[in-house]
């Protein structure tokens, strides 16, 4: 193996384009607060994610804590989410003085079990926090009944789910604010970066508020706010790899179909299922390896691929009950014992973007096959 192959490789802007932009920031010397790069990037997003609240952050982290925020919950209340996450979606509720409670997640999906969080709820639950995690879209029928029969809000971390669209609605539609991030590891980066968006009218000023330490204007600090503002060399990143983003969706639309034809015939690899009328965000290529069924772990092949350079992740393993501030906390199910501590054994996310070549992929096919006839 000539190269290191990692899970993902940043977008980046053409760096003639970049200086020009860079140029603009050095003549207006507004480098943050809102700059005209940053009012910009957000117009641009708001077209893009189709819901009449989006506001732009530092970071997605920050965004989640202020989203949870924004939507007033009583201090000490309980939210419910998964466990099968990055860490920032739980640390995001324990922030807020809230209390995380981990349920299971559904089998095929992965994402939260509408079962297992209603066997959750209590007088104490005041919200669910959903992942749309992989960019596989959550049961968001079944999550708004939920939410509405037991008078509770509903977040969504869509940190993976960027330009998804469910029959022709933007993801963002769904419950009462979701959540992005644009950190570069994401197929839109902006370095670091992340939004807030609503389907709703009348937010977008409590948004601001929160972003901005809670200063209304020059006279009056009106909220506990925090700085979540994004600044101008991260909102041109932000503005140049905007136009770019669908044609690395579609490369990667390209790889995945290389991938499934690849993995589609080995028993016991489970793949990513489309979602009818879901348009994918391709923001990971993520399999479920049966060992049993396979006859190697997924430990076994993610070692395999890194002794020739290929870097896949075991996300999103450990699982946040496995992190020492969560560590022994229960996992509701309506299973006999929690689905989410077996798939976090067998989850692997292979490298999945346009750097991925030909070759690479039968290098990948080579460690996947070795051994097989069929
Ligand atoms: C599911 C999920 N939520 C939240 C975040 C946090 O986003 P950020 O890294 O932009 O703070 C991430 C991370 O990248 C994530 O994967």
């Amino acid at each position: 193996m000539a190269r290191t192959l990692y899970v993902t490789e940043p977008l980046l802007p053409n760096l003639t384009e970049l200086q020009e932009l860079l140029e603009q920031i050095w003549q207006t010397k507004i480098l943050t607060n809102g700059g005209p790069l940053h009012q910009k990037l957000e117009r641009e997003l708001q077209k893009r994610v189709g819901v009449p609240t989006v506001k732009l952050f530092n970071n997605g982290t920050i965004a989640l804590i202020v989203a949870l925020k924004v939507v007033d919950l009583p201090l000490g209340s309980e939210v419910i989410t998964t466990p099968l996450t990055f860490a920032a979606t739980a640390h995001a509720i324990s922030w807020n003085g809230l209390m995380p409670i981990f349920v299971d997640v559904s089998p095929g999906t992965l994402t939260i079990d509408p079962a297992s969080v209603e066997r959750a709820i209590t007088e104490r639950t005041s919200a669910i926090l959903a992942v749309h995690v992989y960019g596989t879209v959550c049961d968001v029928e079944a999550l708004k009944c939920i939410a509405d029969r037991h008078n509770l809000r509903l977040i969504y971390d869509a940190a993976h789910a960027f330009g998804v669209t469910v029959n022709g609605e933007s993801i963002a539609a769904f419950g009462d604010v979701s959540v992005f991030s644009f950190h570069a590891t994401k197929l839109f980066n902006t370095l670091e970066g992340g939004l807030i968006a609503t389907p709703r009218n009348d937010d977008g000023e409590a948004i601001e508020n929160l972003r901005n330490f809670g200063i209304k204007n020059e006279e009056e600090v009106v909220c506990v706010g925090i700085n979540g503002k994004l600044n101008e060399v991260q909102a041109a990143v932000g503005l140049l790899n905007l136009p770019r983003v669908d044609g690395e969706r579609e490369r990667r639309a390209l790889l995945r179909a290389k991938y499934d034809e690849m993995m589609g015939l080995l028993p016991g690899i489970a793949l990513q299922k489309k979602q009818p009328g879901v348009v994918n965000s391709e923001q990971y290529y993520r399999i479920v390896v049966d060992a049993e069924v396979f006859g190697r772990s997924r430990n076994d092949l993610y070692d395999a691929l890194k002794d020739r350079g290929i870097f896949a992740r075991k996300y999103f393993h450990p699982i946040c009950t496995d992190f020492v501030p969560y560590k022994g906390w229960p996992i509701y199910t309506t299973r006999s014992s929690p689905y989410v501590d077996i798939v976090k054994t067998q989850v692997l996310c292979l490298p999945f973007h346009s750097g991925v070549t030909d070759e690479d992929v039968a290098e990948i096919r080579d460690v996947f096959w070795t051994g097989r006839s069929v």
